[in-house]
């Protein structure tokens, strides 16, 4: 598919994924097949305040990662003109919107998913964001604020008009959260309702899954979120055949290389956070993975940490129980 001119090989893509879907991450999901990432939402004010916290560790990206992604999240027009310039001006190949995040602090203050309550408010943004950003411009949308309220057919044709690119759709309402299942069906109206790419979202686990998700919904592309974190090579369609042996090599090969470009990119104290957080995921659904949680997070520094799960993981490829490593 493409998003303006930008060319995405591949079906699934990394969803982005608050404290997670950072440079490190996406590197990684990108190297196992990820078609294009997108980065954590970014706060507009703090862009515009230009935090540091933000700069280096929200909104930086390695080059071998273009085309990227960059999301912003805000509710006043002025500040998410000003910092998708500052995004765009700093290379983002896309910038997307988010009209989806469901938790009260940022709704609240008329961010995120608060975003499809008032379309008049929300089209007059997107079209003062659309006069500002030269680069593809997308927005993430639910299906709607609640049950009462499901709009996301009507805000993807508002969208559409204003010159949206391309719309990424969770088919959960602001009120559900992450609760339910999403309801694929919306997507399909969506695909139906406007000529721009859609890409379908929510509750898929697998690349199988995503082909059923494109065959059910005719969206263009499909974002994987909660089942990418400590599986990463979900995203590599060779992966499921290989032999346990085989999955085992490349786990080890990827969070390797996931440790290296964490421990490279955060501070000290930032970079052990998430590691312990990365290590800890990695290790899910294996044998003794309680007491090496515990042993995990009681660790105070980077190579500490390492040392951990380095003895926990090469137990595991020498446990009988080596079939269950996946
Ligand atoms: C921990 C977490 C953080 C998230 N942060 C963001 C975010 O920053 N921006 C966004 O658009 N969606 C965010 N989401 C929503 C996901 O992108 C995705 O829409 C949702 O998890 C449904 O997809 P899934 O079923 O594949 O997980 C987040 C989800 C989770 C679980």
């Amino acid at each position: 598919m493409k998003i303006g001119n930008i060319k995405i090989e591949g079906i699934a893509r990394l969803a982005p994924m608050a404290g997670i879907s950072n440079a490190p991450f996406r590197t990684v999901a990108k190297e196992c097949g990820s078609a294009l990432t997108t980065s954590e939402e970014i706060d507009a004010n703090a862009l515009i305040k230009r935090s540091k916290k933000t700069l280096d560790d929200i909104a930086s990206y390695y080059p071998e990662e273009r085309p990227i992604a960059l999301q912003i999240l805000g509710s006043e027009k002025i500040s998410l003109v000003e910092g998708s310039k500052i995004l765009q001006d700093s290379g983002a190949d896309i910038i997307d919107l988010n009209m989806g995040c469901p938790v009260p602090k940022i709704t609240k203050t008329g961010r995120g998913s608060a975003m499809m309550k008032n379309l008049n408010n929300t089209a007059d943004i997107l079209s003062a964001m659309r006069k500002a950003i030269k680069v593809p411009f997308t927005i993430k949308i639910r299906s709607g604020w609640d049950e009462k309220n499901l709009n996301a057919v009507e805000l993807s044709k508002i969208a559409e008009d204003i010159g949206i690119d391309a719309i990424t759709v969770h088919p959960r309402t602001r009120a559900q959260r992450f609760t339910g299942k999403s309801n694929w069906d919306v997507i399909s109206e969506v695909v139906s309702a406007v000529n721009i790419p859609v890409t379908g979202n929510g509750d898929v686990n697998t690349i199988s899954e995503a082909i059923k998700m494109r065959n059910y919904t005719n969206c263009n592309s499909v974002m994987i979120g909660r089942a990418a974190i400590g599986k990463p090579w979900i995203f590599d369609e060779k992966f499921e055949s290989l032999s346990y042996e085989d999955q085992y090599k490349y786990k080890t090969k990827i969070i390797n290389r996931h440790i290296n470009l964490i421990k490279n990119h955060f501070s000290d104290r930032i970079a052990l956070l998430q590691m312990q957080r990365h290590l800890s995921w990695y290790a899910g659904g294996q044998d003794r993975v309680r007491s090496f949680r515990v042993s995990l997070f009681s660790t105070k520094s980077f190579d500490e940490a390492i040392e951990v799960f380095d003895t926990y993981w090469k137990s595991l490829s020498y446990s009988k129980n080596l079939a269950k490593v996946v």
